[in-house]
């Protein structure tokens, strides 16, 4: 087994490197003066078994053009099996035309993964499972629930606990990890009654007294979970956390997390996380390597990846 990385999260590679006890392949992955990348593998992999570790985060443009020109390398240079091990995949919220003469972003990308030379992809936790039929390649999207649910067993009075699904579209989600906890579930529904008038949260369950848990795949602005936090404390909860894969965190959407009303917001490092998301006061980082790493060891014995999930 092969594993190269791009420059989207050196320190999770390494983590996942040192888990697999295989040392990163040497690899340069670098920018001509005009910004074109240029990759150099610098160690033979022919005939080998490679995993390609990188999530196409911020930038996310860069990310993906290093991952096709990584795949491209490896595949000129005769590596056996090249699996594209994308824990964070950008663009996958554009999945389905919002509108007309709109495209549909992430079929594409499946598209340029798939030509590029990918024989797999691996990835964490996918906007809707659905994507997966976008690739012709077997394609595996591993569940941070496991991680997650440990972390909650550990923090939580479980009696007392509601998961919260912060929209409609993230209901399978939250119902899958209060399956898991024996918890009961609650939705925000967000609506807007009238055109022109301000949208209106409506909670769906009973929150008050309640230690409520946000539970979504992605906080960019972090618009969508402060506002969802907002409507449960004003329904009565006791305390609202979220659990939310990956921390795209774009803008000013760390300030805003730290001054809004949250307890905890907990994301996985699927995204390598800035300085300012290492110092603030109330986000907290749970470490994604041992599961991805268990992943990429299961496929490379050709083992079940599901049953990491029973
Ligand atoms: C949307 O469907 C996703 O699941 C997230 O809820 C969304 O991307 C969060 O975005 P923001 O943090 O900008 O509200």
């Amino acid at each position: 087994m092969k594993l190269v990385a791009g420059n989207s999260n050196r320190a999770l590679a390494e983590t996942i490197a040192a888990y697999l006890e295989t040392p990163l392949t040497k690899a340069v992955v670098r920018r001509f003066a005009d910004m074109e990348i240029f990759v150099e593998i610098q160690e033979n992999v022919r005939g080998e078994d490679v995993f390609i570790l990188q999530s196409t985060s911020f930038p996310t443009n860069d990310h993906l053009m290093e991952l096709l020109i990584i795949t491209d390398a490896l595949r000129r240079a005769s590596a056996k099996r090249i699996t594209a091990v994308v824990p964070y995949f950008g663009y996958a919220r554009q999945d389905r035309k919002p509108g007309p003469r709109t495209p549909i972003s992430a079929k594409l990308v499946a598209n340029l993964i798939t030509h590029a030379g990918a024989d797999r992809v691996m990835t964490l936790d996918l906007h809707a499972g659905q994507i997966q039929g976008f690739f012709d390649i077997p394609t595996d999207n591993l569940y941070s629930a496991p991680v997650m649910v440990r972390d909650i067993k550990e923090r939580f009075e479980l009696g007392n606990t509601m998961v919260v699904s912060p929209d409609v579209g993230g209901v399978v989600r939250a119902r899958a990890l209060a399956k898991r906890i024996d918890a009961q579930l609650a939705i925000v529904d967000k609506r807007r009654e009238r055109p022109g008038e301000s949208e209106v949260m409506n909670v769906i369950g009973d929150v008050s007294g309640r230690s409520c848990i946000l539970v979504d795949d992605i906080v960019d602005s972090g618009g969508t979970l402060v506002n969802a936090a907002d409507a449960l404390l004003a329904r009565g909860a006791k305390e609202v956390t979220a659990y939310i894969t990956h921390g795209v965190l774009s803008g000013g959407a760390v300030a805003r997390i730290t001054a809004s009303k949250l307890k905890e917001l907990v994301i996985t490092d699927s995204i390598q996380p800035t300085e300012a998301v290492r110092v603030a006061r109330n986000i907290r980082v749970l470490p994604i390597a041992t599961l991805i790493g268990e992943a990429i060891a299961r496929t490379a014995h050709e083992e079940s990846v599901s049953s990491l999930f029973d």
